[in-house]
């Protein structure tokens, strides 16, 4: 299946995009192209691919969502949020520049994300605002699940405070690039309700695995801090209901995620494989 394909047309995308002179340049190419699996585009390719969609329709997306996710990094690791200076294996934004260009290419970047959709000749207008109003709505929910996590350190909660904070910080912008994918390809509404259903369990999944590797996996090998969490005593599965029990439960995520596709009018084989792909990622 062509991931590496989508990361390599994703790559040479976003750089053409971020060519732009200005004094903001240098920090946003910094964040976006050191590094980075580009996971939630290819989602959106491969989504769009179930369907026989042209990749040049839906090129815009795929930076949309990327840039999206490369503000939400440069954020996070701040000092007044994770305090994080590793990203990447490489300094974090605010470490190689500081912290008010890191502030500023953040900003830059969630524009941007906006401009790529808008300015993109090959889309109507009504499947431009389709696709905005899904990146706005889900850009809203990534921040608000950026603050819950940030008002609940240090404190006991339930599981349940964790799971929504979870599918609002990670889960809604990798649903947005499930569904940007659905839209592209104007999957029929069947066909794009069994892709949310797939889309929201993987969100979730993604960051238990995320909480999961912060506790298990070593620097070299995530290319962010390892124990950032519990050294901030950020609440998160492993904390909460134990290492294994959250490998248990991203694991069951995993395998609804794989049989919601099974619903699908079409073959879903290259999904099914990121899937495997996503079970055994190290970083
Ligand atoms: C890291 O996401 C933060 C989360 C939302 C879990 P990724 O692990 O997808 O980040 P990169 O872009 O590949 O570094
Ligand atoms: C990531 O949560 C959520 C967003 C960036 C939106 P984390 O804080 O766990 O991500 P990492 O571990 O720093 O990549
Ligand atoms: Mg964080
Ligand atoms: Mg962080
Ligand atoms: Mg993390």
């Amino acid at each position: 299946m062509p991931f590496d394909q989508y990361v390599t047309r994703v790559n040479a995308k976003l750089d053409g995009y971020l060519s732009i002179q200005g004094s903001l340049t240098e920090a946003m190419r910094y964040s976006v192209l050191v590094g980075g699996k580009r996971f939630r585009p290819i989602l959106t390719y491969c989504v769009a691919s179930l369907f026989n969609t042209n990749q040049q329709s839906v090129d815009s997306s795929a930076c949309s969502v990327e840039f999206i996710h490369a503000y939400s990094l440069i954020h996070d690791d701040l000092p007044a949020m994770d305090d994080d200076d590793i990203r990447h294996n490489q300094p974090a934004c605010h470490k190689r520049f500081d912290e008010a260009q890191a502030i500023l290419a953040g900003d830059g970047l969630q524009a941007l994300a906006f401009e790529v959709l808008v300015n993109d000749p090959l889309l109507g207008s009504q499947m431009k605002i389709e696709l905005l109003s899904t990146l706005t709505h889900a850009a809203f929910e990534m921040a608000e699940g950026q603050a819950i996590d940030l008002s609940i350190v240090s404190q006991t909660v339930d599981i349940s405070v964790l799971e929504n904070m979870h599918r609002k910080k990670t889960g809604a912008l990798l649903s947005c690039a499930v569904d940007l994918g659905a839209i592209t390809a104007r999957c029929s509404k069947q066909d794009r309700n069994i892709l949310r259903d797939f889309s929201q369990a993987i969100g979730l999944a993604y960051q238990i695995q995320d909480d999961v590797l912060d506790v298990e996996a070593p620097v070299g090998i995530l290319g962010k801090n390892q124990h950032s969490d519990s050294d901030k005593n950020k609440p998160t599965y492993p904390s909460v209901i134990g290492l294994s029990e959250s490998k248990q439960a991203y694991r069951a995520l995993y395998e609804k995620a794989s049989n919601d596709l099974n619903l699908l009018s079409v073959d879903a084989k290259s999904l099914q494989l990121l899937i495997e792909k996503l079970q055994t990622r190290s970083f």
